[in-house]
């Protein structure tokens, strides 16, 4: 790329020509507020006119996150007409905004707070009527508050990027506007996948995600038997909650904090991820076998299937029956466990430990009740994991490392581990499908064919008895390609995995808030670098088991020795296994 000369507060610099002012001031070692901007490529839609600032050529002030940069262009951030540009840009959006940050659960990480004390503006500075507002809380997942919202879009954005459903649009118009799903339904009353991504990117707390954490505290009060387990990803993310560098596991501090905040029992979702390539495997090879629905598609990511119930049920045959690892191991807890430990499983209370929303209302689905006893029944994000850590005072950077609790299901390999990065669940398949067909391991144990954070990965497998083509897709505009050559009676795969939120569970709606704004450094796609790193932190752990392959660990044995009998056995599919609901309807009638 070319290389021009830009002043910025009339300091010579030079850089790449194709920049916005934005992205070249971040180069140069300034940051200019911003808060409908995004990323790079993505939300741009210079709304919110926080990031004005003064540029030799332009008439008026010019918006930072659009304009590009050119020769001989001189920048001021700040002169005294760009700073008081900026400070009414802010004060204006403070003037129609709820003001009841002690309650907001984006306390601590709101960029409108951030950027108002950027620029020096004061709440209350213009008077006069606010927009109506409401709250919309009826989904178990996320809750939408429109005196938060300032309308940026970057949710509206963010939708139709990572899956090209477009739920959230704008509504009405003027002053009267406000971000909703079509007819200002609920996200309960609409196609929405509940996956959360449009929470990742809201700047406030208009967005979040649907708090449990009362229940865990009702629970614990009420002397119940609590179990918690924690999803692969939570860990590749938790420790950024805590200032930590992007991308570092926090295995350890995670568990010993979940030790000192009472849980009875902590145990890694890894056990029900090993038990799902039990049950998913044998079930691919029987359905090869057999002659049932091909391609087969992985069934343990809740915003894919709510996806596929609403615009893809012709597809739903080719579903593994699987339920998701930590719905599985919900299941177990209250059976295998109960049974093991002489507890009456009316006794005990599951916690899930997600890096995303959908799960939420993934354990309230009717199916996932065996004897009228939910699998899960609470689930926390890592966010909602990280304000509990907080609230008890916890010093989590100083803990100790501590291991999950052995008894029962303790045992995890790290083919778990990497179910929560895109890729990561085709893989632990791969490893068993292969030791199964082949009856010997893989040498090397890793199938590197479908790594990576790209949409859209195929490969031609070679599982030592049989050649197999698969598909690997992250964010529903990507599945739909592959969706769409099943459709068509065209895919040339045997096996597809599909993962709602793009890059998979470590870039799940319920993760840490990536701020490109309030973490700022020179990479080109943070978010990408956000992703990449967190894949890394789980890819590292896998290395470091001894324990690789699900079919290998001892308490999986042993539990089907003892309780399953063999994988896909009718008590394993009393417990283990679901199905779909064909006739979901998009816009059932509004409460
Ligand atoms: Fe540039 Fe909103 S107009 S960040």
């Amino acid at each position: 790329m070319a290389l021009i000369n830009i002043k910025i507060e009339g300091k010579p610099y030079q850089v790449e020509q194709g920049l916005t002012i934005l992205e070249a001031a971040r180069k140069c070692g300034y940051e200019i507020p911003t808060l409908c901007n995004f990323n790079k490529d993505e939300c741009s839609l210079a709304s919110c006119r926080v990031c004005l600032v003064e540029a030799t050529g332009a008439r008026g002030l010019v918006a930072a996150c659009v304009y590009p940069v050119s020769e001989g262009m001189e920048i001021k951030i700040s002169s005294p007409k760009a700073t008081k540009a900026r400070r009414i840009s802010v004060e204006l959006i403070l003037s129609n905004h709820s003001f009841h940050c002690q309650q907001c659960d984006k306390n601590g990480h709101c960029e409108l707070l951030h950027v108002a004390q950027m620029v020096g503006a004061r709440e209350g500075k213009f008077f006069g009527e606010k927009s109506q507002t409401f709250v919309d809380d009826l989904s178990s997942s996320i809750v939408r508050d429109t005196s938060k919202c300032i309308l940026c879009g970057r949710c509206v954005k963010r939708c139709v990027e990572a899956h090209g459903t477009g739920i959230l649009g704008f509504e009405k118009r003027g002053f009267k506007t406000f971000v909703a799903p079509a007819g200002n339904r609920s996200f309960n009353e609409s196609p929405c996948l509940l996956c959360g991504q449009c929470v990742n990117v809201c700047p406030t707390g208009a967005l979040m995600e649907k708090s449990e954490i009362s229940k865990v505290d009702e629970a614990m009060q009420a002397g119940k038997f609590v179990v918690v387990q924690t999803a692969p990803a939570v860990r590749a993310a938790l420790g950024e909650e805590f200032g930590l560098p992007v991308g570092t596991p926090v295995t350890g501090k995670m568990v010993a904090a979940l030790h000192r905040l009472g849980f009875d029992r902590v145990y890694d979702t890894n056990f029900g991820a090993d038990l799902t390539i039990m049950e998913e495997a044998t079930e691919l090879l029987g359905r090869i076998k057999n002659g049932g629905a091909l391609p087969m598609i992985t069934s343990c990511s809740p915003g894919w299937v709510n996806y596929a119930e609403y615009f893809y049920p012709e597809v739903l045959d080719n579903l593994s029956s699987c339920k998701s690892p930590h719905q599985m191991q919900g299941a177990i807890i209250k059976s295998y466990f109960a049974k093991e430990k002489g507890i009456d499983p009316k006794d005990i209370f599951t916690v899930s430990i997600m890096p995303c929303t959908a799960k939420k209302h993934e354990k309230d689905r009717a199916e996932m009740e065996v004897n009228g006893l939910r699998d899960v029944d609470c689930v926390l994000t890592t966010r909602e994991l990280a304000r509990l850590i907080k609230r008890s005072g916890i010093n989590f950077t100083k803990l100790p490392d501590e291991e999950y609790d052995q008894d029962i299901m303790g045992d995890y390999t790290g083919a778990g581990v990497i179910f929560g990065v895109t890729g990561g669940v085709m893989e632990a398949a791969l490893r068993t499908a292969y030791k199964v067909l082949s009856g010997k391991e893989r040498e090397p144990i890793e199938f590197t064919e479908v790594r990576g954070l790209e949409g859209i990965k195929e490969a031609e497998i070679d599982l030592g008895a049989a050649k197999i083509k698969v598909a690997v897709a992250s964010g529903m505009k990507n599945a739909k390609v592959l969706l769409d050559q099943i459709k068509a009676g065209t895919s040339p795969y045997t096996f597809i995995e599909i993962m709602c939120c793009p890059g998979g569970c470590i870039n799940g709606g319920g993760q840490p808030f990536v701020k490109p704004m309030l973490m700022p450094n020179e990479d080109d796609d943070i978010y990408e670098t956000y992703r990449a790193k967190r894949a890394q932190a789980l890819y590292s752990e896998d290395e470091r088991q001894v324990l690789r392959q699900s079919h290998n660990n001892p308490q999986i044995k042993e539990l089907y020795e003892k309780f399953l009998g063999e994988p896909n056995s009718h008590v394993a599919h009393e417990l283990l296994h679901t199905h779909y609901n064909k006739n979901r309807e998009r816009y059932p009638e509004k409460k």
